[in-house]
């Protein structure tokens, strides 16, 4: 449905991003996180050819939406946009909001659009509601009539901007629900969001944006599981992750153990976690940065669950020769004292980083 190739978007002569690609298929709902200004709404913008990008191509249905034959107008009718400031014509009341690009762009009879906007009306819960003027309503109603009004011209394919991140938890609450709805029916799409809950609730899989291009990206599920790489996992975990780089030549035990149960303290934790903390530390990171074998500076992540006593500290070092669990860098001693502490232990190589978890 839509297929995204080599995007990339130069502005005021930077490169916002750069080898952006990915595919929505029939019934798939793409969620695009990230930080701020990392592009996000200049990607979707490019989709919805409200943006130009500087090379690379889209294509809806099969076709390249930058082909210069292409008949725009044909192209946008495939697409519903929703935006963060829901963009309703304020000098139109709700039903006429809805069936002017229906009779107009469409030309659909009006009799004909007005049955069909009371449909999309009452799947949002706004029926009844069709000679209210925008600023009669709140903003949850007001996207909600953006929402249908979207619906109306019977899109393709749904971008999603921001659509809840203008209102207060009640209304995002209300708007979200029916965003879900449409999702459960299958809708495909793009939604750009910050909520977590939302792209939770209705994507199939989620792209991570980040260093000027698509940095990960997942099922939703492995996302949110098991994020792979670093800056998605701060960003995931960003108000409940400690992290700190340990230095080889500056190892300060005593520190560190300190600073991880103040971490930790903010948690529900029982007695054998308290104690891990200072195992790890003695039996794990102590032999592999001041052992006989070689080794650089450490990076260690502390992330805490809110819900659960299933806590997490994930080691990270660098140019190390084999696996760190193994001789040289620990012992049996070692591994079957952090393994009498820790729920569970294991290491992974990934690039040239090596990295030890302990779920605590
Ligand atoms: N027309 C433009 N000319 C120059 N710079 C622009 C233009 N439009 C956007 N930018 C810049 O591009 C960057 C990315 O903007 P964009 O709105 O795509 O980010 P975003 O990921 O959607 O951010 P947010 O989460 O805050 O909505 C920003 O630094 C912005 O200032
Ligand atoms: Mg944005």
């Amino acid at each position: 449905m839509i297929k995204v190739r080599n995007l990339r978007l130069d502005l005021d002569g930077k490169t916002l991003f750069d080898n952006v690609n990915f595919d929505v298929n029939k019934g798939e709902m793409l969620a695009i996180l990230g930080e701020s200004g990392s592009g996000k709404s200049s990607l979707l913008r490019c989709i919805g050819r409200f943006k130009l990008p500087t090379s690379g191509e889209i294509y809806i249905d099969g076709e390249n939406i930058f082909d210069d034959d292409i008949n725009i107008d044909k192209v946008r009718e495939k697409m519903g946009f929703v935006y963060q400031n829901f963009n309703l014509f304020s000098h139109l009341n709700v039903l006429n909001n809805i069936i002017l690009a229906p009779v107009t762009v469409k030309g659909i009879p009006k009799e004909q659009a007005i049955r069909e906007a009371k449909i999309f009306l009452d799947r949002v819960g706004m029926l009844g509601q069709e000679e209210k003027m925008p600023d009669e309503l709140s903003g949850g109603q007001k996207q909600r009539v953006a929402i249908a009004r979207a619906l109306a011209m019977r899109p393709n394919v749904l971008l999603f901007d921001e659509p809840t991140s203008s209102l207060d938890p009640a209304m995002s609450e209300e708007v979200e629900s029916v965003i879900t709805d449409l999702a459960d029916e299958g809708i495909t799409g793009v939604i750009v969001t910050h909520e977590l809950s939302l792209a939770k609730n209705i994507a199939t899989k989620v792209a991570f944006m980040a260093e000027g291009s698509i940095y990960e990206e997942a099922s939703k599920k492995d996302f949110f599981t098991k994020p792979k790489k670093m800056l998605t996992r701060r960003f995931l975990y960003r108000s409940r992750m400690f992290e700190k780089e340990v230095l080889k030549d500056a190892l300060d035990i005593y520190t560190l153990v300190r600073e991880l149960k103040t971490f930790l303290a903010k948690y529900e934790t029982n007695k054998k976690q308290r104690r891990l903390i200072r195992i790890i530390c003695d039996e794990l990171l102590y032999p592999i940065l001041k052992g006989n074998a070689p080794s650089t500076n450490a990076y260690v992540r502390l992330i805490c669950s809110e819900t659960s006593l299933d806590h997490t500290i994930i080691f990270s070092f660098k140019e190390l020769t084999g696996d760190p669990l193994k001789p040289p860098y620990l012992d049996d001693l070692n591994i079957s004292i952090l393994e009498h502490y820790a729920r569970y232990l294991f290491s992974q190589q990934r690039d040239d980083i090596w990295e030890v978890v302990i779920q605590m």
